[in-house]
């Protein structure tokens, strides 16, 4: 494998976000991506779609409630080579029910994938970080930055992995690491439904009559953009949703190409 090729692991891969990035980002022949996802059948499906793209793909599957399984997957993506961008972006809604019916389970379940794992993800990854210019993308949520009455757990684990990146930020000259944040709205990908139903959660379904919801290919964009920028460091990306009477952006968006 080229030691010289960038080396990217995107967690939740799989999903609505993960999946937009990828897309972003597999036009190019000198990138190996890590897809590291819980669901090992929907990654295979991926690598499949991709057979014939320029860049290497190499499938991770892992549980990121596991520190173990996060190590193994990390230490496999390592012998590619070099980690140049985590992105750690998998995430879960704690519970479809209101907060007081949940039971522990859910909470330890949510934390773990929302904040714990951000956590443990780059401590891991960081013996194989890049010297001098590795970058992890910690992607939280508005509900980070403002309350989300319909999932505090959720809400303050994401505040928390803001507050992670951040702290981590404040030490670049010191690690050569650069530490960045997504704050998207709400984005049109799996997570907004309830598992039991496939339907829209609730308050989805208030918040779309108003809103439209964010193609997961603006949240890419906004990564890639974290990305190609060695500047930027300790930044949160929000990324608001528009009222439904407002036209799209029509800024010409990065990709990466062979
Ligand atoms: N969609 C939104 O409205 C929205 C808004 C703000 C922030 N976000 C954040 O964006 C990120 C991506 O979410 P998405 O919208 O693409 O959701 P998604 O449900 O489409 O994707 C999440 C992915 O994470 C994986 N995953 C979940 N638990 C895991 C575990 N224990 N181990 C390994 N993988 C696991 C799932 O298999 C799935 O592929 C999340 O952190 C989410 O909180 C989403």
């Amino acid at each position: 494998m080229n030691e010289e090729s960038h080396g990217i692991i995107i967690t939740g891969a799989a999903g609505g976000i993960g999946s937009a990035t990828i897309a972003r980002l597999a036009g190019a022949a000198s990138i190996r991506i890590g897809l590291l996802d819980m669901d090992a059948e929907a990654i295979d499906r991926l690598v499949a779609h991709y057979a014939d793209a320029p860049c290497h793909m190499i499938p991770l599957p892992c549980d990121l409630q596991d520190a173990i399984s996060i190590a193994a997957a990390i230490d496999r993506f390592a012998e590619s080579g070099p980690i140049d961008t985590l992105f750690a972006n998998a995430g879960i809604m704690t519970a479809p029910d209101a907060f007081e019916t949940i039971d522990a389970a859910a909470i330890d379940r949510s934390l773990a994938v929302n904040l714990r794992a951000v956590t443990l993800c780059t401590r891991l990854a960081w013996p194989h970080f890049r010297s001098g210019s590795a970058h992890v993308i910690v992607n939280a949520s508005g509900a980070g930055r403002h309350p989300l009455a319909s999932d505090p757990v959720y809400s303050a684990a994401k505040a928390g992995a803001i507050m992670f990146a951040r702290a981590c930020a404040a030490r670049r000259n010191e690690t050569g690491i650069r530490f960045n944040a997504l704050a998207p709205g709400v984005v049109d990908t799996p997570i907004l439904r309830d598992p039991r139903t496939g339907e829209w959660r609730g308050e989805v379904r208030d918040f779309a009559g108003e809103y439209q919801l964010i193609d997961p290919d603006e949240i890419a964009v906004a990564a890639l953009r974290l990305m190609d920028d060695p500047d930027l460091n300790d930044q949160l990306v929000s990324i608001a949703n528009r009222r439904r009477d407002t036209p799209p952006s029509t800024t010409p968006a990065p990709s990466r190409n062979a």
